[in-house]
């Protein structure tokens, strides 16, 4: 059977700040759904969150880019911002719905999608993800590691079904280009584009007969906004299993918290941490994730795994609520607290073009520099007039 999988998150207010979401902006989410699987829009959907993103997982035989599924989507975000997080003035209300006419696909307006159109398999493991307070090119180097990296995943070894490898779609964000590129033959030109997390963004990877394995959320806010309005938390959805990565292989790829960009006012480095959800509730169709706190962070990636039947979701299991990644985060809350002593100094601080969209350039065009030459000439005159108070 032909089945869509659409994963559509946003931000549409925080509880407190950009903590986390108000549980009763889920509950509206996953009664919205329901009603709509009463109509058969949908065949299911689950409702969570990671920190203060909304991720709402449907199913359905529409196709990708479905005007009535983006609608719904639309519709659910709006209505979530209208009827609760207005109502108690949560934070941000409607912070990622930035235009207001929805014209059928909800692409370029704010929430964040990935998408895949698959045939069914005779078994069909899929993982959700969603990570807050950091950006889509956080997913690079998991994905990188998940389908390209042999130590990482043994499946690229040992089963014959991947040891052909995979093809990765990347994304220029500033130029709007794609490449396609072949791996282990061109792994290293991949490297090349990929590890520039803010630019290049692996968007979907394929096994080489075509099928495809994952997709990750590409829209970039600030390019549509012009100006700072939160980081692009990203969404992803993986396959799992026979003749692709093991599921215990695409969460191996998140055992390393490495640096992402993001956390507090989406200008900071820190460790990406996998953690877990605080309720599973599977009759509700929901679940109630983790929460941002140290310095609104540190970002986070939960992960939520189902099995696919006859486009129903069996599930949710929540996949790094594990004791084996206590240890990961440990590491990552060491990290945290290692690189927070930096304060406002790069590389914790991210570089000036990274905070472009941010409200820093108003800061500092309150400053002005004289001409280094001029001031070179007559420093002394320049620094007693500053001592002396006058302009
Ligand atoms: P598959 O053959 O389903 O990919 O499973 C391999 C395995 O045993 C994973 O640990
Ligand atoms: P969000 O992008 O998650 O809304 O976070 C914004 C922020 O400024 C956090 O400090
Ligand atoms: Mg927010
Ligand atoms: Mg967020």
């Amino acid at each position: 059977m032909q089945v869509t999988v659409s994963l559509i998150k946003a931000d549409v207010g925080g509880f407190p700040g950009h903590a986390q979401v108000h549980p009763k902006m889920l509950e509206y989410a996953a009664a919205k759904l329901k009603e709509a699987q009463r109509r058969g829009v949908i065949i299911d959907y689950f409702v969570f969150n990671v920190g203060d993103d909304i991720s709402l997982l449907m199913t359905h035989t529409k196709g990708e880019d479905s005007p009535e599924i983006h609608g719904l989507a639309w519709e659910t975000f709006k209505e979530v911002t209208e009827q609760v997080a207005k109502r108690y003035k949560l934070y941000g209300a409607g912070q990622d719905l930035l235009k207001d006419a929805f014209s059928g696909n909800i692409r370029g307006l704010g929430p964040q999608v990935a998408e895949m159109e698959i045939e069914e398999r005779p078994s069909e493991p899929v993982i959700a993800f969603a990570a807050d307070k950091t950006e889509p090119g956080a997913f690079n180097l998991p994905l990188y590691r998940i389908f390209a990296d042999p130590f990482n995943t043994a499946g690229l070894v040992i089963d014959p079904a991947m040891h052909d490898g995979f093809v990765f779609e990347v994304l220029d964000v500033k130029e709007h280009k794609v490449y396609l590129l072949k791996t282990p033959e061109e792994s290293y030109a991949l490297l090349g584009l990929v590890g520039t997390t803010g630019r290049y963004i692996i968007r979907r990877v394929y096994r080489k007969d075509g099928l495809v394995a994952a997709v990750n959320s590409v829209e970039r806010l600030s390019l549509i906004a012009g100006r700072y309005v939160g980081k692009d938390d990203p969404v992803m959805i993986t396959r799992a299993q026979a003749g692709l990565p093991a599921v215990g292989e695409i969460l191996e790829a998140f055992a390393h918290p490495h640096l992402v960009h993001g956390w507090m006012r989406g200008s900071h480095a820190g460790p990406l941490m996998p953690a877990r959800f605080a309720l599973i509730d599977p009759d509700r169709r929901m679940a109630i994730g983790p929460k941002m706190t140290r310095f609104d962070g540190p970002p986070k990636v939960g992960a939520l795994g189902f099995q696919l039947h006859d486009g129903h979701l069996e599930g949710a299991v929540d996949m790094f609520d594990d004791p084996a990644f206590d240890y990961t985060r440990h590491v990552a809350a060491m990290i945290a607290d290692y690189i927070r002593r930096m304060g406002p100094f790069q590389p914790h601080r991210l570089p000036p073009e990274e905070l472009e969209y941010t409200a820093l350039p108003k800061i500092l065009a309150r400053i002005k520099p004289y001409a280094a030459d001029e001031y070179d000439s007559e420093r002394k005159k320049y620094v007693d007039a500053v001592i002396r108070g006058a302009s």
